[in-house]
């Protein structure tokens, strides 16, 4: 269980007035549980982050993972409960060689030899990087270097695995099979995920979603429940799927779609089911 408490963070920079960062966050993430976190540029969902892993300590409020209080001397069991990949690859590989970037964690937590090879080995397959091991990281492109930093997020074997906007530098083939990882990880092994991402269509395909607002968490349910507050998101410069987007305006002018739509498959069958009522056969004649 990851419990946030009235968090607070505010970036002090020199004399000038602190920039606050989180106002006020109380959140709850149950063991096992697959969360996305949505919210514009500047809302704080980094710094939420940082201050999960004890990168940043808070100004105000506490946060426990699985009861250890995140606090300083307490990072590296707390470390050892959630994985984190940070928005930029860079801040985060420290290996030359992909495999030995993968190894590093398992490494430090004083796993086998044999152990760590086979979590190395499944992490890299996981992530479609069979085939790289032996790479040097320096000659990666951006999305690679983001994968060789999740599949040493999972070598972690954690109970959480917190990802920063993994899928902006991703092609789409490889950010839909990423998902789908994670989602296969989350079912088979109860891993908890915190999945912070620009994409409304990605964030519809969670159990729950956290939106936030300047520091603030501001809705929080599921996807058919955040994705019918259509007006309320783009008045925080959110967007909505594309498919949500275009019931809201055939249901404005009046079609009657039943049932919560958030995808192509479930446009499709309310318009099914529609061609099929009474109302829309008195229409057609
Ligand atoms: N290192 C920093 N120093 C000062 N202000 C920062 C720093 N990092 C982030 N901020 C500010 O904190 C706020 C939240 O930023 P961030 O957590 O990065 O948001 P998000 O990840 O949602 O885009 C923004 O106003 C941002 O400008
Ligand atoms: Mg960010």
């Amino acid at each position: 269980m990851i419990e946030i408490e009235d968090l607070s963070f505010a970036y002090r920079t020199g004399e000038e007035d602190a920039i606050p960062a989180l106002r006020g966050v109380n959140l709850r993430i149950g063991p096992g549980q697959f969360v996305a976190v949505i919210g514009h540029n500047g809302s704080g969902k980094s710094t939420l982050v940082k201050l999960l892993v004890a990168v940043l300590y808070p100004t105000e409020g506490r946060i426990r993972v699985d009861g250890i209080p995140v606090r300083p001397g307490n990072e590296w069991e707390v470390r050892e409960r959630i994985s984190v990949v940070f928005q930029d690859p860079d801040d985060q590989l420290v290996m030359n060689r992909v495999a030995d970037d993968v190894a590093f964690g398992p490494e430090n937590l004083g796993l086998p030899r044999e152990k760590i090879a086979e979590r190395v080995h499944s992490s890299l397959e996981a992530l479609g990087l069979e085939e790289m091991g032996e790479r040097l990281i320096e000659d990666l492109s951006p999305g690679q270097k983001q994968r060789v930093a999740i599949a040493g997020a999972l070598a972690m074997r954690p109970r959480f695995l917190v990802l920063d906007e993994p899928t902006t530098l991703l092609p789409a083939p490889v950010a839909a099979r990423l998902i789908s990882t994670v989602r296969d990880l989350n079912r088979s092994g109860g891993m908890g995920v915190l999945h912070i991402t620009h994409s409304m269509s990605e964030a519809a395909l969670f159990d729950r979603v956290v939106v936030m607002d300047e520091g603030k968490l501001v809705l929080d349910g599921t996807p058919a429940e955040i994705f019918r507050e259509v007006d309320r998101l783009r008045s925080i410069g959110l967007d909505v799927p594309p498919a949500v987007s275009l019931v809201h305006r055939l249901r404005a002018r009046g079609v009657p779609l039943e049932g919560d739509i958030l995808d192509g498959a479930d446009l499709r069958r309310a318009l099914a089911a529609l061609a099929e009522s009474p109302a829309y056969r008195r229409c057609s004649g």
